[in-house]
C-alpha cells in the first residue's frame, strides 16, 4: 500500500484525477472501476474538464461502478446510474453501452450478480479501481462483516451507512435498505487500485482501514493485501495516521512521484 497526504482536498482531488486520466492515455480501452458518493464528484468534474479542455479520450473506456441500490431504476435521480450520468457519463464522449452498473431492479437478484461478475471477466477483468470509503469502513458497499473473499452480490446497508447517505436522497424516493455491490474478492483483483479520501470525518476510518488490523468489520483494510494500492488523502482525512513523515517522505523521495510534486 502507498499512502499520499496530499495539504488540501484539491490537491487530492487532482492526484488522483491525473492518475487515472494518465491510466487512459496509456490504454484507451482502460477498464475502468468507478465509484460514487460526495467525494468523487470533484474528481469527475476534473476529469470532464479533461475531456474539454484536452481532449482526454473516453470512447474506448470501459467502465465498471461499484454498487447500486436494490430497487432504483437508472431513471430515479438517487440511483447510482443516474449519479454517473449526471456527473462523468453523459459530459465525456464514453460510449454509453461500455459502462457497466448492477442492475438494482434486476428480477433476478443473484443471477445479475453472477451475470456482473461474467462481464468483468469478458473485459478481462478491471485495470483501475477508484474507491471511496465510508464511515463504516466499508468499499463498495461491504459493509462490516464482508468476506474477505465476497463476490458481487446484495448486502443489507447498515444503521451508520443509511444515516451517512440519506441525506443525499432527493423527492419521494425511501432510500433502500439494499443495495448490490462487487465484493471485497472481486474488488482485490483489479490490477491496481485508487482509494480517496477527504475531510476529517473520514480520518478515524483511514487510521484504522490503513494502520490497523486486517478485519473482516473494516472491509477497506482488505487493501492491505493488495499488490498495488494507493491510498490519498488530504491533510484532514490523513491527521490521525501515525507514521504520516514515513509516508511524506516516501512521496517526496520516490522517482515515480517527482512530476506530482
Ligand atoms: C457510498 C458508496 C461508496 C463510497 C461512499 C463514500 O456509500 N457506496 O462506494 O465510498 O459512498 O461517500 P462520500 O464520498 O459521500 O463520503
Amino acid at each position: 500500500m502507498e499512502v499520499i497526504i496530499r495539504d488540501t482536498r484539491e490537491k487530492a482531488v487532482s492526484l488522483t484525477a491525473s492518475l487515472i486520466a494518465r491510466a487512459l492515455v496509456k490504454k484507451p480501452n482502460l477498464v475502468l472501476g468507478l465509484a460514487t458518493g460526495r467525494t468523487m464528484e470533484s474528481v469527475y468534474q476534473l476529469l470532464v474538464a479533461m475531456y474539454e479542455d484536452d481532449g482526454l479520450d473516453f470512447s474506448l473506456a470501459r467502465t465498471f461502478n461499484l454498487d447500486e441500490y436494490v430497487g432504483l431504476p437508472p431513471e430515479d435521480p438517487n440511483s447510482y446510474r443516474f449519479y454517473m450520468n449526471r456527473h462523468l457519463f453523459h459530459r465525456v464522449n464514453i460510449d454509453l453501452r461500455n459502462t457497466h452498473l448492477p442492475d438494482g431492479m434486476a428480477e433476478d437478484i443473484e443471477a445479475e450478480c453472477r451475470n456482473y461478475e461474467e462481464k468483468i471477466v469478458d473485459c478481462n477483468g478491471i485495470d483501475l479501481q477508484l474507491l471511496g470509503i465510508g464511515r463504516t469502513g466499508h468499499i463498495g458497499f461491504n459493509e462490516p462483516l464482508s468476506a474477505m473473499r465476497s463476490r458481487t452480490r446484495p448486502k443489507a446497508l447498515s444503521p451508520e451507512t443509511v444515516a451517512q447517505n440519506a441525506p443525499l436522497f432527493t423527492g419521494e424516493t425511501p432510500m433502500p435498505r439494499r443495495a448490490i455491490t462487487m465484493g471485497v474478492g472481486t474488488i482485490l483483483e483489479c490490477r491496481r487500485c485508487i482509494l480517496l479520501a477527504t475531510g476529517k470525518e473520514k480520518a478515524e476510518v483511514i487510521a484504522k482501514a490503513v494502520e490497523g488490523p486486517v478485519t473482516a468489520m473494516i472491509s477497506a483494510t482488505a487493501l492491505q493485501l493488495h499488490p498495488n494500492c494507493t491510498v490519498i488523502v488530504d491533510a484532514e482525512a490523513g491527521s490521525l495516521l501515525q507514521n504520516q513523515d514515513y509516508y511524506r517522505w516516501i512521496f517526496e523521495n520516490e522517482p515515480d512521484w517527482q512530476q506530482y510534486h
